[in-house]
């Protein structure tokens, strides 16, 4: 399944980058944001369906351990030329994860936004040699045992395997609807 997802995912993918590359010169924000958006799908896509893969196979706990383990190269699986692939926090669980200067202006942005209740888009940034994508990532219920209230969401058992994996861990206590990060997609100029 997962072999057959990456097949599909990279012809999608080689596609998109033909037609974006012989075009360079006139690459337009639109476009930067089409392709973003196509790579987050993608990569969310692999992400979501190995952890709940992992999920029915190991159980929460052992679930946890294959994000531990799995998770930075999954988000990195579409990366491709120039362009990098990551997920961003302030409240990291993965300290590799944690938001820089931008990354954590952009996550407040989206925070406030939320507060005053704007819709939530992705945005593209561009820099001298970059340009930068970034999404949202919002919290939903089947992200609660991991990231939601202690004991009441996340089981006892998984609050002391979280511990001994990581023991700065800020990634709990989210509700349902709240802004968990960014993606953030660099693409070279
Ligand atoms: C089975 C437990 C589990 C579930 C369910 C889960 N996560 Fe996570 N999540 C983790 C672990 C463990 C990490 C750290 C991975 C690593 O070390 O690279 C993580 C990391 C993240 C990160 C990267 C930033 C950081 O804090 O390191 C984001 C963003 C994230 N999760 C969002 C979500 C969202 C959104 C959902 C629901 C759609 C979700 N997670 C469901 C366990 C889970």
């Amino acid at each position: 399944m997962k072999k057959l997802i990456l097949l599909i995912g990279f012809a999608f993918l080689s596609l998109a980058i033909i037609n974006f590359c012989d075009n360079r010169e006139r690459i337009t924000e639109s476009d930067y944001l089409k392709y973003g958006d196509s790579i987050v799908a993608l990569t969310f896509d692999t992400l979501r369906i190995e952890l709940f893969k992992a999920m029915a196979e190991k159980g929460l706990i052992g679930a946890v351990d294959y994000c531990r383990i799995h998770a930075l190269d999954l988000t990195k699986i579409y990366e491709y030329g120039n362009v990098t692939v990551r997920r961003a926090a302030i409240k990291f669980r993965n300290p590799s994860n944690q938001a820089d200067e931008l990354e954590s202006e952009i996550i407040n942005n989206y925070i406030n936004s939320k507060v005053v209740g704007d819709s939530l888009y992705s945005i593209i940034i561009e820099h001298k040699k970059h340009v930068h994508f970034f999404k949202p990532i919002i919290l939903q219920s089947a992200c609660l045992p991991c990231h939601g209230k202690p004991i009441d969401e996340i089981p006892n058992e998984l609050i002391e395997f979280l511990q001994t994996k990581y023991p700065n861990d800020q990634a709990k206590n989210f509700k349902v609807g709240d802004v968990r990060g960014i993606w953030h997609i660099t693409f070279d100029k």
